[in-house]
């Protein structure tokens, strides 16, 4: 038997891999071993691909053990506060490895044009246009998320039409590398550069709140980077696993979205934030409690609702809280924890904190079910979350307006935990340190809550 013959079928077993891996992903308590189940997958189409005869094992193996040594390295040094912009890189190198699977086959076909046919250059052309903006605008995105530029958006006259007309320029290339492969070496590089100062254009006009729609698109877009790659060299694999980043992105876009109440169009196109400036200023006097007086209210409330944000990801504080929401429980006490789904710096960032520290699930609850019911709540305490709290967001005119917030200004007590009056990543200065009801806890998370803590256990 020919051992090629088993790879197809190696293949569809791998997709199945992806798929349940995928569904397990859905779900906190499941995700772990959906991660296990397709990373198994991805043994398994690795392996399958090796199969193929023909393989230079030399160069697979020196990029395999600089690709591991570079990725474990990576894991163990990048801090966990640093994976937003972690998880930005690798949506870009995905977008940059797609692109180059074009790339080298098109430097094939440009060889021999009897080899490729125009299938193949279409989805060459499609790779490295979605590719390149990939890489590019990630590139833009990482260095926004690790504060290496501004996260302001950056406008200037003309630009969906310069846009228009870069987009329109790689189409143009595709159709003259199509007609004629062997003698257009020089429009391919240009296309190669056009894709990406397009990915740059296309994310720099984007920021503050609206980065969360950004990476979740350009999730999806390294997805279908992927896929088209599939098309070129008619792997499979590759096209099943990208249609499901691409899909999944998409639909993680459309969540964003709906959380920060904007369409696609106007977080693409508007540069919302750019013709405000970060909002009004809000003024008067912040009342301050120390952690003594904060469990004095904490051990008096019959229900408090936790807030994390991003400075508890900062802080790491995620564990210190589920121990101080456990004595609350212990003295009798409704503890939930209410996640706003742009908390944080990526997709399910608080989510992944609260389960590392074993909150359990039921106790998590989402803004829309706790906002009608506010009212009653005790005491809101809020963990270094700033914009997802800000109610400067129901005001027209301020760079956060429209987007949905955990109204905690609703309920009896709400105590601030953060280190100033700052604004959060958005700019927008926040009245809800000047409320009549909110208490500002001022000091680092972390060392404010063990205080509170430890006024409990004595
Ligand atoms: P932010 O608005 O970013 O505010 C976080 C606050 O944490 C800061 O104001 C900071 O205030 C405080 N902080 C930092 N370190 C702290 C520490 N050690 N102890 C206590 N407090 C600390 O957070 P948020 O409310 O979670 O909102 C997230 C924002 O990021 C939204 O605008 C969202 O759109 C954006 N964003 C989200 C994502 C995703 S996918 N989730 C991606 C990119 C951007 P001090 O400096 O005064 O302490």
């Amino acid at each position: 038997m020919n051992i090629e013959s088993i790879i197809p079928y190696m293949y569809i077993a791998a997709s199945v891999f992806f798929v349940y891996g995928l569904k397990r992903l859905s779900h906190a308590k499941t995700a772990r071993s959906g991660n296990m189940v397709s990373s198994i997958g991805m043994l398994l189409a690795i392996v399958a691909t090796l199969l193929y005869g023909g393989m230079s094992f030399k160069w697979i193996i020196v990029g395999g053990v600089i690709g591991s040594a570079i990725g474990a390295s990576a894991a163990r040094l990048v801090k966990m506060t640093s994976m937003p912009e972690m998880v930005g890189l690798f949506n870009g190198f995905g977008g940059l490895a797609s692109l180059l699977v074009g790339w080298a086959e098109y430097h094939t076909i440009q060889a021999d044009p009897a080899s490729g046919s125009l299938f193949t250059l279409i989805a060459i052309g499609a790779t490295v246009l979605i590719g390149g903006v990939t890489f590019a605008g990630s590139m833009i995105a990482y260095a926004k998320l690790a504060e290496k530029m501004s996260g302001k958006p950056v406008l200037f006259k003309g630009q969906q039409l310069v846009n228009g007309a870069l987009l329109l320029l790689s189409v143009a290339a595709t159709v003259m590398f199509c007609v004629n492969p062997a003698s257009t070496y020089g429009i391919f590089i240009g296309m190669v550069v056009v894709s990406m100062i397009l990915g740059v254009l296309v994310t720099i006009p984007i920021g503050g709140a609206d980065m969360p729609v950004v990476i979740a698109l350009l999730n999806s877009y390294s997805g279908l980077a992927a896929c088209a790659a599939g098309f070129v060299i008619m792997n499979n694999v590759l096209i099943v696993a990208g249609s499901l980043v691409g899909a999944s992105g998409l639909i993680l876009t459309s969540i964003m979205c709906r959380a920060m109440n904007r369409s696609l169009a106007n977080v693409m196109f508007a540069g919302v934030g750019a013709t405000v400036s970060g909002g009004k200023t809000f003024e008067g006097e912040a009342k301050t409690v120390s952690a003594q007086d904060a469990y004095l209210m904490l051990e008096a409330a019959s229900s408090v609702v936790f807030v994390p944000g991003y400075g508890m990801a900062v802080a790491q504080a995620q564990h210190v809280v589920k121990e101080l929401g456990d004595l609350l429980e212990e003295n009798g006490c409704e503890v939930n924890y209410c996640v706003h789904p742009v908390a944080g710096r990526m997709p399910g960032h608080m989510n992944v904190l609260l389960a590392e520290a074993d909150v359990p699930y039921e106790q998590l609850v989402e803004p829309q079910d706790v906002n009608p019911t506010i009212t009653n709540v005790d005491v809101a305490v809020v963990i270094g979350a700033n914009d997802v709290v800000n109610p400067a967001a129901r005001e027209e005119g301020t760079a956060l307006y429209g987007m949905p917030i955990i109204d905690v200004d609703n309920a009896k007590v709400c105590i601030v935990l953060k280190r100033s009056l700052k604004a959060g990543f958005a700019g927008v200065d926040n009245p809800l340190f000047f409320a009549p009801n909110t208490r500002m806890l001022l000091g680092d998370a972390k060392a404010s809550i063990t205080h509170v803590v430890g006024e409990f256990k004595e």
